[in-house]
Order: C-alpha cells, then structure tokens, then sequence
C-alpha cells in the first residue's frame, strides 16, 4: 500500500520506494504538512514546535491557546485569512467582498490507480502503478470545497497534486489565485535550481540559496516561455550530481505559471507552484468547479542525477502517450535552416533525393508551402496548401517523398495569424485584441483567440483539410510569439481567457490525436519557449531551441536534462558558420551534441562535400546503433557546461551492461592540461570493453577516475567512447 491513513493519529502517509511523505489532520481539523524525505516509518508530528510567538494569530477555536499559530504550523494547503501571512495557496473574494476562507478538513478518498484530470495534461498510470488520495477541505461559511488530490507512482519515487475547487455554498465566489502544490519544510537550509533564458537560449542552469524573502520565477506571456521554465529544484547546500538530498517540482502546464520559494520569519522553507496569479481571476458560482493543472513532485536522496531520472522516467513512461512516446524516431531532414523561405517543389524534392542518398528517414517541410507565405510577414491563419509554390498539389509531392523510402512531415503554426491573410480579412475579431486598443504585434502576428470553440473548430478543420491530402507522418507544432492584449470575445469573465485559451490548445491537440492517432507531432515554440510537461503530453517531442550551435546547445540541452528525458529533444545538425552564431564547430562534434537528442539534419545536404557527405552517412548508421541506448538508456551528467571546461555526459543501459560516454572540449588552451572523463552508473566489480580501440577497463576505475581525453590541438573537439561489459 502507498497510501496509507492511520484513524487513530488521523496521519495520512505516502510511500514511494524511497519516500515518505506525510501529513496529518489536527484537532481543529486544519491539515498540517509533516514530512517529505528518505523513506520512513511513524508518525512525524513530533516535529511539530508550539510556543507563544508575538504576531503570529491564533485560530478563534484554539480558545486561549496562544501557542497555536497558523503563520507557523507547516500546512498542506495555506489560505489567505487563517492568520498564515506567508505566501498562501488560495485566495478566494466571496460576494461580500470579504477575504476570508478557513480549509477544515472534511473526508477522504483513497483508491488504486492514478486520477485523472479532464481538459488538462497529466500524469498517466496503470491501476497497479498508482495510488490516488483525494482529501476534501471546507470553508465552513462559505462552502467552498477544495479536494487536494495526490497520485503516488511508488517505483519512480513521484508524487503529483492537483486541487479541485467547487463552490458548495450558495453565493458566488472568485478565486484570485490556486496554486497546484505547496511544500513547507520545518527545518533546513536549499539552494534553488530553476532554468531561465531567452528566444534562442532556453533553460539556462542557475544555482542560488534560498534566503529569507521569496525567490520567484515565472511567465505572465501566456505560454510557459523560454524565459523560465516552469520547473524548479530544491536541493539541500552540499547535494551533488551523485550525493544528498533534492526535490523537483514540475508544472503539467503550459500557460503562465508562477513558482516561489523562500525562507520564512522562523527560518522555515515554502515552495510553491501553479497558475500565474496575474491577469487570473477565476467566478465560481454556486455549483461550479475549477480544476487547477498538476506538479509532479520527485524527491531524490542520491543526488540530482536519481532526481532527474525519476523525472525522465515519469514524463517518456507516464506523460508522454501514443505510439512514439518511446520508439526510437526516424533521423530527419528539416527545410528550415536548408531554405528557409525560399523553396518550390523541386527544391523539396532535391532535399528528399539527397536526403534519402544519405540514409535520412523523414523530410520535414517547415513553414512557408501555405497561403501567402514567402516571408514572415503574411499567411498564417491560411491553412490551404500553395499549389503554385510546390508546382503539384502537396498529395503528388508526397508520393514522390514516399517513393523515396522518406516519410514526410509538414509544419503549421495552428495559434497565430496575420493581419496580412484572408482569415483575418473575414474574422479580424478572432484575434486576442482589446476593443478600441491597436494590438502588440510580435513577429509581425496577432494571436487567435483559442478560448473560444469556433476559432478551434474552424483551425482544426482547416488543418484536417491538409493533413488528409496525403501521407504526413508528422507535424511540427509552432507557436512564435507572447501572448499580449488577452482579451476576448468568447463571453466569459476575461480574467478566465488566459486558462481559457491553454484549454484550447489541448483540446485541440485531443481532438487532432484522436482523429490521427499514428501521426507523430513534435512541440515547438520559436524552439523552447513551451518545453514543458503539458506539452509533452500531447507532443512526445520539442524543438529544443532555435540555436542549433553545438556549443550553445550542450549547455541548453544540460539544462533541459534536468527536467526532460532525451526523447524529448528536438536536435539537429546544422551548417556552419552557424546560423545563430557564427561559430565553426567540426562536423563530429555537431553529431554528439545532436544525438543527446532525437537526432536529425537541418541545414542543406546538397551543399556538403562527397566527405562531409560520407561522414554524414556514417553518423546515421551510428546513430541507428545507439538510438536504442540513447532513448531507453538512463541518462547521466558527467559535468556541469556552465563551470567545466567539458561538456560530457553518457547513456547507461537498464542492466549497466552497455555504455556510451560522450565529451566535447569547450576550450582549448596552449599546453593542455588533460581533462578526465568520469563515468557514473557502471556496474561495481566488472571490467568494460571500449569496442573502438579494444583495450579492457576496470568499472570502479572508469567511475573512480575516469578515462584521459586525448591531447589534441583545435577548437571543440568531440569524442564518444562505446563500452560493453566483458
Ligand atoms: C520557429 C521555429 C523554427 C522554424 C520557424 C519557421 O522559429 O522554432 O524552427 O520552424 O519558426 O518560421
């Protein structure tokens, strides 16, 4: 049993495999949070301290207990208007115009299996591999209702929560803010990592300790952003890669989203995570129900690496859905950085011949064979293929990409629209605009209001129009700007329209992998601007960032790590110098770091070399080799980009038998120090042969010490080193 409760201390407890966690309802019914850590038995409020503390209120009902305080009780589920002046959970108006609310508990619910959250992503699970607790809280004067939910996957050492709140009384009430988890810690000094950036340098690692104050990320531009990414670490001061203890707090979301953590007046830690407050403001009338999205919770004991693959092993086995969530993905040609806008049919076809030369599996035609589009100022929102531009209707072309050996895939941008289009031209008040204001224009582009269903039904219909033209295999789902100027039509209260418009988005991606269940979608957001669970829900896959530059990318890809598996990372050879960047890397070194991804080209294979060609070819067979490894395998971070002169990393097996480590030199210096590769995850006791050079090695002295990197002379050098257990 995972879940247990125990009637005589009125303790519920959470086991994972190498967890606890754990809560208890109290004599006056509040539901006080005791325990998340190292797997334990008993019960834990003895923790708890009581002490008569100047400024901290005490409940009405605690009569003269002055000791009582709920600005200091750990709590499960904090209110504004308990006397918590922490940062609380919930924050509800009732009609009065009153903030109070006072969450008692009520009743509880503990079944097999995993809930289950409708219109909303979340965390998926057999009736064996999960526990649901549902406890019911109540505001006894209002009648508001608040079911915390917990799902507890013991064998990945994962706890996800979600709240249902429903309006049970009999006046209207408005929720300004829910947030979907909140951990207090009694005691203990962390660090918090979360992953910031920009347009084209997502999920950047940033380490800090968490003082008195709150430390606070999050996105108000309506998607979950490439500036922070709603994730977020909680370490303890000296827990490594390999030692010590973390938690991971990931959002099932991909809207605006806020995550806080700081330290209160009696040194004691809250985190919490959920829906952006800003522009939030949610009517429940007597009746209704507002569901707020999911956090997976992960605690590790062994170290960031154990934490971050609880979380990969959750999100590829328990979020991601369909049949690609764990094959291997075809090695694909995308037209992007190949063409950009500037291709016709023929030069479609070019690719695909050159590609199919190479050993590629799928083309991928990127923006520009729709409506009006020969740049990026007109035709989205025209979802009908230019038959001009390819010469043929898309179903010939396809046939010839077939006829290849070449799946085929397309790209649309389903969310956004051009003033310079025919959707807009017949429905200017489609887009997110506010009445009597000119809209913020973002790449030239408005945004379509997806709160609303006939704005959905009508992009779904047109997108179904395309995709039954011919055989696409796969679809690259765009989305290239903030959202700006929220306001909308649809009737409803608009300070519902943000979550409004995510609904529509998944429900549109519901529909489309229900109606084309084969069809493999890969994520995008001008690259990683919505990497997120939720997304990966629905897209098994997402573009990892629009930089495609070697060296950028092990750093975007390190900070990915922590949160996604590899299966989830769009990456891609591009040319050099590179777009982006400029920088000239060699072409070895642009194959490992795309192939800490789902590996592909994007850059114009008629323009290599008969070498550069050759080379190609053999990267593919490689990677055909190892794909197996590099997307079941568990994933290890050998060093840390942001302080090491090497990027490595490495790919074990489930068994430790089959190992592939990979490093690229960042620098290069005269006299070169040697820098050693340390492996992780070996098995104690057996030696590994590494099939390039034959030699035989000793696994405590691969992970004690480690393999010298060779001394060699130019700029970020790669190398992959392939072992097999002897
Ligand atoms: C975004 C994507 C790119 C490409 C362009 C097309 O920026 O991230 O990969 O698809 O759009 O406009």
């Amino acid at each position: 049993m995972a879940i247990i409760f125990d009637d005589k201390t009125n303790t519920f407890t959470l086991h994972t495999e190498r967890t606890t966690y754990q809560m208890q309802t109290d004599p006056y019914g509040f539901l006080l949070h005791l325990y998340y850590g190292r797997r334990t038995d008993g019960v834990m409020d003895y923790l708890l301290t009581f002490a008569d503390r100047g400024f901290s209120g005490n409940p009405y009902d605690t009569g003269n207990d002055r000791a009582y305080s709920m600005d200091a009780l750990p709590q499960e589920y904090p209110c504004r208007g308990s006397g918590d002046f922490r940062n609380p959970a919930i924050e509800v108006v009732n009609e009065d115009g009153s903030y109070g609310c006072d969450l008692r508990y009520q009743s509880h619910i503990i079944r097999d299996g995993k809930y289950g959250l409708e219109g909303l992503p979340a965390v998926y699970a057999q009736k064996e591999e999960a526990q649901t607790l549902e406890i019911l809280l109540e505001d006894p004067v209002s009648g508001l209702q608040v079911c915390l939910l917990y799902g507890v996957l013991p064998e990945l050492d994962v706890i996800t929560r979600s709240v249902r709140v429903r309006n049970a009384g009999t006046q209207k009430v408005r929720l300004l803010k829910v947030q979907s988890a909140c951990l207090d810690f009694l005691t203990g000094k962390y660090d918090c990592i979360s992953f910031y950036g920009r347009h084209a340098m997502e999920r950047q690692y940033q380490r800090v300790p968490l003082l008195h104050g709150d430390f606070r990320i999050g996105s108000r531009r309506g998607t979950s952003s490439h500036q922070y990414n709603p994730m977020m670490i909680l370490t303890e001061p000296d827990t490594t890669e390999d030692f010590g203890t973390c938690y991971a707090l990931s959002f099932v979301y991909s809207g605006g989203f806020q995550c806080d953590a700081g330290m209160d007046q009696y040194n004691q830690t809250r985190v919490l995570m959920g829906l952006s407050q800003e522009q939030f403001s949610w009517p429940l009338k007597p009746g209704e129900e507002f569901t707020a999205p999911e956090v997976i919770l992960s605690c590790s004991r062994d170290g960031l690496g154990r934490l971050s693959q609880n979380l990969h092993s959750c999100i590829r086995r328990h979020v991601c859905r369909g049949i690609w969530k764990e094959a291997v993905r075809p090695v694909l040609l995308n037209s992007w950085e190949a063409a950009y806008f500037d291709f016709d049919g023929e030069k479609i076809l070019c690719l695909a011949e050159e590609a199919a030369a190479l050993g590629v599996e799928m083309l991928v035609m990127d923006d520009g064979w729709f409506g009006k589009r020969d740049d990026d100022n007109s035709g989205l929102g025209d979802w009908f293929v230019n038959e001009q531009k390819l010469g043929e209707p898309l179903g010939k072309l396809i046939e010839k990409i077939n006829g290849l050996g070449l799946k085929f895939g397309i790209w649309f941008e389903p969310e956004c629209v051009n003033e310079d289009s025919n959707l807009y031209r017949e429905h200017p008040d489609w887009a997110l605009t506010v009445p009597g204001r000119k809209p913020v224009r973002g790449r030239n582009q408005l945004v379509l209001d997806f709160s609303r269903k006939e704005v959905v039904d009508h992009i779904f219909e047109q997108l179904c129009n395309v995709l039954d033209q011919g055989n696409i295999e796969y679809i690259k789902w765009d989305m290239n700007r903030s959202l700006t100027d929220v306001f909308s039509r649809c009737g409803e209260d608009q300070g519902t329209v943000s979550h409004r418009y995510v609904l529509g988005v998944y429900d549109f991606l519901e529909r489309l992998i229900a109606r084309y269940p084969k069809l493999f979608i890969e994520g995008c957001s001008g690259g990683g601007g919505r990497f997120d669970a939720g997304m990966l829900y629905y897209t098994p896959q997402i573009w990892c960032s629009d930089n495609t530059d070697a060296l950028d990318r092990i750093k975007i890809q390190y900070g990915t790590s922590f949160g996604y598996p590899v299966s989830a990372v769009g990456s891609h050879v591009s040319a050099v110098p590179n777009h982006q960047t400029g920088r000239v890397t060699p072409l070895k070194t642009r194959e490992v770091v795309a192939m800490a991804g789902t590996f592909g080209y994007e850059l114009d294979l008629l323009k290599l070399s008969e070498e550069e060609k050759a080379e190609v070819r053999r990267q593919i067979q490689d990677y055909k080799h190892y794909a197996p490894l590099i997307s079941n395998g568990r994933y290890y971070r050998l060093t840390n980009p942001f302080v090491d002169e090497i990027g490595a990393w490495e790919f074990v097996s489930g068994d430790g038998r089959e190992v592939l480590a990979c490093a690229v030199m960042q620098e290069i210096h005269g006299n070169m120090t040697a820098g050693y590769l340390r492996l992780k995850g070996l098995t104690s006791g057996k030696k590994y042969e590494d099939l390039q050079s034959g030699k035989i090695y000793d696994g405590d002295a691969l992970m004690e010490v480690g393999l010298p990197l060779p001394l060699e002379t130019g700029a970020y050098q790669a190398y992959r080193y392939y072992f097999r257990q002897v």
